[in-house]
Formats: structure tokens, sequence, C-alpha cells
């Protein structure tokens, strides 16, 4: 009997996907030669609801390691959805459930996030062997110390810090860099001390704007022309941050905002008198190519998984801990989120070289 394989990827994409499918089929196909069979599941979640899948063969995997996105296509099918019966009468636990036993599967690997993860444990305790592989630019998930996808986003980012620097100072303006990161800053504090921001705001931790344009000054005072924000999206000041979060969503759609980076812009200028400007880099932050580091890690990632799969290992997910490869119970994980902590080393590593921290 082969065993079969199930695999799908959901959520927002990253770099490294194609690399880490690639990683476990390769592992695959070496472990188990003939005698495994690898499914695509197209779309994601919303794939396995709908029972859209294809058989892949060994030809699918080759050339994928340097490329973007993902070959199997990813949906948002968010988890706070998957109980609730929509329009469409659809009952969407059953249909997973359905589809996987139609396709006959041993199992099925989950790349994702920290919302894959929850919908993996909920078909984990539905009774269906679940694997998980962590991915995500925001590196926001619990119990490992990296995810794939978020050193090629660092890249990225630092990169785009980079060519503000020289267009800051020619100009001498306040730039504000709007980073990906809703709630974890793991991208805007990595990207911002390596591109040398002078001032980095993170979800976790809330800024006032007085602090920010104490710290323009400052530079101004030390007869620096211009200065950098590295700003995460999810970024808030104190007031924001002591509403709840529809009601910080309101506030802002009211002033027409949706993050704070215009709002800081404006605050900057009418504060400090600096010409400010903002650039968004955007969904830049998850296209293209992965780095090596993202593909060796992927690599790594997809080799483990594969080996779970051999072992028959279930209702885990792959995780790296110091320079180890290893997993940890998907219930362990799930509706967790690894957050920069308070006192974490980057931040006493930040304030050393004198960025503000807001
Ligand atoms: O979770 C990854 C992420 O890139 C976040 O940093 C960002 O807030 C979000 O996805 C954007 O999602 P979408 O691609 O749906 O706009």
């Amino acid at each position: 009997m082969k065993t079969r394989v199930g695999i799908l990827t959901a959520g927002g994409d990253c770099p490294g996907l194609n690399a880490t499918i690639r990683g476990v089929a390769k592992a695959l196909y070496q472990r188990m030669g003939d005698d495994v069979e690898i499914i695509g599941i197209i779309n994601g979640y919303s794939g396995l609801i709908k029972g859209e899948s294809r058989m892949m063969n060994p030809h699918d995997f080759s050339g994928i390691l340097t490329v973007g996105g993902t070959i199997l296509g990813t949906k948002r099918t968010p988890f706070k959805m998957m109980k609730v019966v929509e329009e469409d009468g659809v009952d969407k636990v059953a249909a997973m459930k359905k589809h996987y036993a139609d396709l006959k599967l041993d199992c099925l690997l989950c790349l994702g996030g920290n919302g894959t993860h929850k919908t993996a444990d909920l078909l984990c305790k539905e009774g269906l062997n679940i694997i998980g592989l962590p991915k995500t630019i925001d590196n926001d998930i619990y119990g490992t110390d990296v995810t794939f996808g978020f050193h090629t986003a660092v890249e990225i980012a630092t990169d785009a810090i980079d060519r503000i620097h020289t267009t800051a100072g020619s100009h001498s303006r306040c730039m504000v860099v709007e980073l990906m990161g809703n709630k974890a800053g793991w991208l805007a504090l990595y990207a911002g001390i390596a591109g040398g921001a002078d001032i980095i705001l993170l979800p976790e931790f809330p800024y006032s704007i007085e602090n920010v344009c104490i710290a323009i000054e400052k530079r101004a005072k030390q007869n620096k022309s211009f200065s950098i924000l590295a700003v995460a999206e999810g970024a808030m000041d104190v007031e924001e941050a002591r509403m709840k979060s529809k009601e910080r969503t309101a506030r802002r759609a009211e002033q027409g905002y949706t993050t704070p980076t215009n709002r800081i812009a404006r605050q900057i200028e009418e504060m400090t008198g600096f010409e400010t400007r903002v650039c968004v880099p955007g969904h830049m932050q998850r296209g293209g190519s992965p780095c090596p580091y993202d593909r060796v890690l992927a690599t790594q990632f997809g080799a483990y998984a594969a080996k779970l799969v051999a072992n028959k290992e279930y209702g885990v997910t792959v995780a790296m801990k110091g320079t180890v490869v290893t997993h940890n119970k998907l219930s362990d994980v799930a509706g967790k989120a690894h957050l920069v902590p308070e006192g974490h080393g980057m931040l006493e590593i930040a304030r050393l070289m004198g960025i503000s921290l807001g």
C-alpha cells in the first residue's frame, strides 16, 4: 500500500513555500521511493473544502527552490469561519474530512501561519493526521525561533530602508517606512536595526508621538538633517493601546487611516516642522525569491516533515529551537503567538544604537 501524503499552503504567501514543498517531496521520495504519492491541495483549506486537488509527480518539484509564491496556490479561509455555515450551506469541517477520506490520505501537511495552525489543530482534533510547517514573514508562530519567509522579508525591508536613506539625506526629510507586522514587530525590529533606522515603532510597545518628535529634534540638534522611522503596520500610540481593537479601527477610519503611518507623518510635520514622507513597501515584502537562509531553513523543515511522515508522527508542527530542528504539538502552538517580549536582547541592542522605540 502506498502512503498518500496531502500538502497544502494556506493564508498569506511568503518566500520559501515552494522550497519547503520541494524539501518535503524530495526527502519523501528518497525515503520511500515509489511507495509514496503526493497530492497537492489547491488554494489551501478552500481547496480541501471544495475537493480541489491534483496528483503531483517528482517533476512538479523540480526547479522550484528559488521560486517565490506557492505552486499550490493559497487563500485566506479564516479560522473563526471554519465552524460557521454560510450562505452556500457548506459545513466546512465535514467537507474537509470528507475530501481527506475521498483522497485516501494517510496524512496532510499544512504550510501556514497562525490561522493555518489553528485550523490544523482543529482537523487534528477531528481525527485527521496533520503535520504543520511554520511559514510567515511576521515570525510570530509560537514555539519556533524562526519561520521561513521572515529573513527574506527582512532583506527586502532593509533594502527599502537603505534606499530611503539616500533620498532622506538629499532632501533633509523625515521618512516613515511602514513595514508589515500587525501583531508582531519582528520584521520592523530586525529591518530597522539592519537598515540603521533612527526610530522603530512596534505593535508590542505603544509609542508616544511626543517621544518620537523628541528623538527627531535631538538628531537635528546633532546636525543630522534627516530621520528614518521603521514602523510596523500594527504599531499604536499609548491612547490607542487602551482601546479595544474594534474601537481603534473605528477611530482610525474616522480619521481616514487604516495604519498609523500617515498620521505619524502628519504629526511629525506639525510638531517639528520637518518635511515628512511615507513609504509603504507592502506586499513586495512577501514577493520574489527566498534568500539563501530561507532556502536552507525551508529545506531543513521539509526534510524533517518527511521524517515525521515516515515515522507516522502526527498532530505536530515543525520548529527551530536554537540550531536544532524539532517539533511541537499542534495543540501547544495553536492560538498562541510569538511576539517581541519586553526585555528581548534586540530591544537592548536598538537602545544601545541610540534608536528610539517611541
Ligand atoms: O501574515 C502575513 C502578512 O503579510 C501580515 O504581515 C500582513 O498584515 C498581512 O499578511 C497582509 O495580508 P493580505 O495579504 O491578506 O493583505
